[in-house]
């Protein structure tokens, strides 16, 4: 019998990552791939392809933990037949369930083999030796987010025309439903020469639009070139300012620090896409401050109006969370009725879901599953009427198009507006990357179809 060599560092292996929950995790799901990818492991298509799978988890709502464990007993069943065969298959858990409960995972599902929270991944690769060495399972979910960022500066993780850049990490806002503050710690904020440094990186690898993101990116505080405190908008003008950059965007952002020299930048930095996602979850006053958001509706609704006044075809988009503890009818109403005074562009809207060792799931007047359910259809067929007259209102316009991929259809380009509205138009791969004017014929539900408005700026599809 011959025995199988054992696998080297540079073993030839694949690697699967399933990520659920914010941009946050999507980018942490990106670095991640990177850090492993010196270690031998390529990107699988499937689980079922894969030597090692992350599950990059989401606390946020119940079911969101739910799916971690549907998806751990199919992976459990995989990993079953590869050991019959003799092979080894990896299990990971990496996000915000990893942060919170795990232990309990490691308990409930004994033959995971990596638990790590979203500050301590950096340490995947010395977490895969040690597990491949003496088996058993390892576990990281140290609080140290500043050394996972030193840690992971020069790892390469290209992610196409649009990218996201976190800058900012973890939230000391302490909302009274929400898990982030205990999953992502303390706020952090990267230094302006270490962001820039990545941008540069990502545009070197095609990136026209950086998105910087943050669960709080707008409180973002990261010491400037001069090595002070500098501010969210300073950032912007210096992402703006490299070139081949074309667009960008920052998400998500708090009322509270919504600053005079932010909502300048709306008005003076043409790269900064007219667009804002600004979590209000409510339109009650009573209920703001049960939530500890530490801002009333007419806070929002101000800073609204000088966001409107700096940049007047701005799109908002918003957060709303319906049967808050305590949330009577009349709280509901008052939603309704900032949502009718706003008009979102877009929004996401949940049922309030309690969320264990948050103050608000210990307090009364916890709202029936049946009455929430009510609010939330109410709500979101609201929200989806301004939606739907937003994007019509592009009919006939001529609007500008940053194109990152194929359409569904062969000769088709597919790319977004300024609103992040999809749309897609035939014209050629060379496109990709570039930004262009589109005039929109036609809104469909999901995306806008148009037609290029300037053709000398590149040949026809079919031309020799
Ligand atoms: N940092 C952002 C968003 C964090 S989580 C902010 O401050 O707004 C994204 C959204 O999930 C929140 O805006 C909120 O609407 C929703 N959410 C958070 N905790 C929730 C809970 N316990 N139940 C239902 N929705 C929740
Ligand atoms: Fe959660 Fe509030 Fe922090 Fe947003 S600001 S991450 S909702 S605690
Ligand atoms: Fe979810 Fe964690 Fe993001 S709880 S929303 S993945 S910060």
């Amino acid at each position: 019998m011959t025995s199988r060599p054992a696998p080297t560092a540079a073993t030839p292996r694949r690697l699967f990552v399933r990520t659920w929950g914010c941009q946050m995790n999507v980018y942490d799901s990106t670095r991640m791939a990177a850090l492993l990818h010196p270690l031998g492991f390529a990107p699988a298509e499937t689980p079922e392809a894969a030597d090692m799978v992350i599950l990059n988890t989401c606390h946020i709502r119940e079911k969101a933990a739910e799916k971690l464990f549907s998806e751990l007993g199919r992976l459990r069943a995989i990993k079953a037949g590869r050991e019959a065969s003799g092979r080894k298959f990896l299990i990971a858990v990496a996000g915000c369930v990893a942060q919170a409960e795990g232990e309990e995972i490691l308990a409930r599902a004994p033959f995971v083999d990596l638990v790590t929270g979203p500050q301590s991944y950096h340490r995947l690769p010395e977490m895969v030796a040690r597990v491949a060495r003496a088996g058993g399972a390892a576990i990281e979910t140290d609080f140290a987010a500043e050394e996972k960022f030193d840690r992971l500066a020069e790892a390469a993780s290209p992610q196409g025309v649009s990218a996201f850049l976190t800058v900012q990490e973890g939230c000391d806002k302490f909302c009274t439903f929400c898990v982030v503050p205990y999953t992502r710690g303390a706020e952090i904020s990267r230094p302006m020469a270490a962001v820039l440094a990545e941008a540069r990186r990502l545009v070197a690898a095609g990136a026209r639009e950086i998105t910087l993101i943050g669960q709080n990116v707008n409180a973002w505080h990261g010491a400037g070139e001069d090595g002070a405190p500098s501010s969210l908008s300073a950032l912007i003008r210096a992402v703006a300012a490299i070139p081949g950059v074309l667009r960008v965007r920052y998400t998500t952002s708090h009322p509270l620090e919504m600053d005079d020299a932010l909502i300048a930048a709306h008005r003076d930095e043409p790269k900064l896409m007219p667009w804002l996602h600004l979590p209000v979850q409510s339109g009650s006053d009573r209920v703001l401050r049960a939530m500890n958001r530490r801002h009333g509706v007419a806070a929002y609704l101000a800073v609204v109006e000088r966001l409107r006044a700096a940049r007047p075809d701005i799109g908002l988009s918003s957060d709303f969370i319906v049967g808050f503890p305590g949330e009577t009818d009349a709280d509901f109403q008052a939603t309704l009725a900032l949502v009718r005074r706003v008009g979102f562009a877009s929004a996401f809207s949940f049922r309030y879901s309690a969320r264990p060792g948050t103050p608000a799931a210990l307090m009364p007047g916890q709202v029936p599953d049946q009455v929430a359910a009510g609010r939330l259809a109410e709500l979101q067929a609201l929200l989806s009427a301004q939606q739907r007259a937003f994007n019509a209102a592009m009919l006939g316009r001529e609007v500008r198009v940053l194109w990152t991929g194929h359409g569904r259809h062969p000769g088709q380009v597919s790319g977004r507006t300024p609103w992040l509205q999809p749309v897609h138009m035939p014209g050629p791969a060379c496109l990709i990357g570039q930004e262009s004017p589109v005039r929109i014929e036609a809104v469909g539900t999901n995306s806008l179809a148009g037609r290029p408005t300037a053709k000398d700026h590149y040949p026809e599809p079919n031309a020799a």
